[in-house]
């Protein structure tokens, strides 16, 4: 069962970065990744100081849906709008290649029993990827698009990103 103050810790956290988010100008679609990315770190972080196999396979479990869910709403509706702007096509490019990093390091963790030292060295692995897709994308992805999309696209985005996202997690095997 998944333990009510982490989860709440973890929403905590992702407010508090949607908030710092919209003080930088983002907006709609991009609040909500923020968001994403406060929630998924807190969960990573979690799991990076628990020592019980158990409690790693069901943070793990989390976190897995969490990530490829946010990652595949990212390339199924975020990034090919970034495509129709000649000037953030590269973004849309260097996502891809960053994409593939993470769904490489899930599909190792996946083959690796929770409760192995291998399975911590993979996972610190990951933290620093989402660290530095994270970085990335709050820093440059999404505030140069946040100029160029208008807010009623980026609303509509979000609108398109939350029920993708949604039906991937749902598919998203435990
Ligand atoms: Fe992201």
């Amino acid at each position: 069962m998944p333990n009510p103050f982490e989860e709440a810790a973890a929403k905590g956290l992702g407010a508090v970065k949607a908030v710092k988010g919209a003080i930088q100008g983002l907006h709609g679609v991009f609040n909500t990744l923020v968001q994403q990315h406060g929630e998924v770190s807190a969960l990573l972080s979690r799991a990076s100081v628990s020592d019980d196999s158990q409690k790693r396979l069901e943070l793990w479990s989390k976190i897995r849906t969490e990530l490829l869910s946010h990652e595949k709403g990212e390339l199924e509706v975020l990034y090919p709008a970034y495509r129709e702007y000649e000037e953030l096509r590269y973004y849309a490019d260097a996502h891809e290649k960053e994409a593939e990093q993470l769904a490489a390091l899930i599909g190792d963790l996946d083959a690796i029993e929770t409760g192995a030292a291998e399975w911590k060295e993979k996972l610190e692995e990951l933290i620093l990827t989402v660290k530095a897709h994270v970085e990335d994308e709050e820093t440059r992805f999404f505030p140069e698009a946040a100029e160029i999309f208008s807010r009623e696209q980026s609303a509509e985005l979000d609108q398109k990103f939350k029920a993708n996202k949604e039906a991937i997690a749902a598919n998203v095997a435990h």
